[in-house]
Formats: C-alpha cells, structure tokens, sequence
C-alpha cells in the first residue's frame, strides 16, 4: 500500500486510560506517575503527536481525572486530543463509550492504546494503520520467549501443567491495535448484547467471527504494569536519549 492511501485515511486513537492502578504505591494512578518527569500518559501522546497517519486522540478517562487531562494538554501542547469521555466500569465499556464520539464516527480507522504503552514510535504506529486498512484489524504480536503451558488450576490452589503449546504458533499480543472503525464498532456492539468480556480489543473482534491480521510487534513495547517495568522503562529512556 502506498504512504498516500494511508494518509488519506482519518484515523483516531482511542487511548483507555480509566484504570486504577496505583501499584507504584502513587497517589495517582499509574498511567499519571511521572516517568523521568514526564507523565506516562504524556509520553505516549506525544508519539502519537509526532506522527503524521494519526489525526485525533480520544481519551477514556475517570471523570476525576478529565481537569487533570486538560491541565496536561495545555502544559504539554498535545494538540491531537479531541474528546475525553468517561470511562467505564470495564476496559470494554470504556472502548465503547469512545467509540460513541462524532470524532470516532467519522473516522476510517480506530487504533486502540494502552496509555501505560510509552515506548512505541511513529514508524511502528504508521504500520498498525496500514495494515488495518489492509485487513481489517491488525494486531502487533512477538513469538514468546518462554515456553508457554496451559494449566489447570486446582480447586486447592495447586496448578497442574495441562498441555505445553508449541512457541512457534504462539504470539504475546500488544497494542496499538488497529481496526477499520465500523468492523471495531459492530464487534462491540455483539459483544455488549452477548455480555462477552475479553481482555483486549482483538479478541472482541475474534467473537464477533472477524480474522484478525498479526504484524510483528516491538520488543521495546512493554506495558508498564509493576516497579520493575517502571525501571525497565526508564532504563530504555535514558539510552534512547544518550545513544
Ligand atoms: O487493566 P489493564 O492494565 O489491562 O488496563 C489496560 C488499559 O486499560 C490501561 O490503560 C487502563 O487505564 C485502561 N482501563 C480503562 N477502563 C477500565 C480499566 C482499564 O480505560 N475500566
């Protein structure tokens, strides 16, 4: 696909950023915990920012949080962000509560982003586009380095190895994760009615029967999730700048 097709297309990154977690021992959320000074949140708008195949930003928020957001905008001059809607009581609803926006709806493709991903670049974002475009829904995935097991789970709390999938089939999926936005939007909704709960956007996607596409994802990539993602994170920061 040529750069011209991708850049005719509008596309709008819904960034979940509702979520709770405070297990940096924070005040805030982490997604809001400064990361070398820089709020993570902030880090990854301002990639998105930065790059030319994405024209708006929706963020999904707690309404606790929407001053924040605005004071954030400012300060950093994140001119992208168009809405911040509430969040929701799953990560689902808050998808869906963004993807309700004029701003959504008037778009060709929906990225969706985990706020708590800094550490991606606009070259790895521009190839989640286009092969959305392509596909219909594309997913950046990474061949696991460990050997994954499927286990069962006693009533006892003892784990038993059930079976070991060959690594070879496997991917560890991230985001962002890319959909042409009435395939995204009918997934949902079929979702919604069904009371399905899945733990990323593709695999509503995957219910709703639509195949989703697997680009190579970035090892850098990581979900700040625990402290030592957060030092992971910062290391990777500090020799991106001094390389
Ligand atoms: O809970 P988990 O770490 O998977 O959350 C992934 C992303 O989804 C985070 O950016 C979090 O803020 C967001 N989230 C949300 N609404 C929820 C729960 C999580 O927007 N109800």
């Amino acid at each position: 696909m040529s750069a011209l097709r991708t850049n005719s297309v509008r596309t709008t990154v819904i960034l979940p950023a509702a979520g709770t977690g405070t297990r940096f021992g924070a005040a805030l959320p982490k997604q809001f915990v400064p990361l070398l000074d820089v709020p993570i949140i902030v880090r990854t708008l301002q990639i998105f920012e930065q790059t030319p195949a994405i024209d708006a930003v929706v963020i999904a928020a707690s309404p606790d949080f929407h001053d924040h957001i605005t004071a954030l905008k400012e300060q950093f001059h994140l001119q992208k962000i168009v809405a911040v809607v509430e969040g929701g009581k799953e990560r689902q609803d808050s998808i869906l509560n963004a993807l309700k926006t004029s701003v959504c709806a008037a778009s060709d493709i929906v990225l969706v982003h985990d706020a708590v991903r800094p550490m991606i670049t606009p070259e790895f974002i521009a190839t989640i586009v286009e092969a959305a475009a392509i596909h219909g829904a594309a997913v950046p995935g990474l061949v696991p380095k460990e050997t994954i097991k499927e286990c069962r789970v006693e009533a006892e709390g003892g784990v038993t190895v059930q079976t070991t999938h060959e690594r070879s089939r496997l991917r560890a999926i991230q985001t962002p994760q890319g959909f042409r936005r009435e395939l995204l939007l009918a997934a949902y909704h079929k979702a919604h009615e069904s009371g399905f709960l899945g733990t990323d956007d593709a695999s509503v996607v995957e219910f709703a029967g639509f195949s989703v596409a697997v680009v190579p994802g970035l090892e850098e990539n990581i979900k700040i999730t625990t402290p030592l993602d957060f030092r992971w994170a910062e290391w990777l920061l500090r020799s991106v700048a001094t390389a």
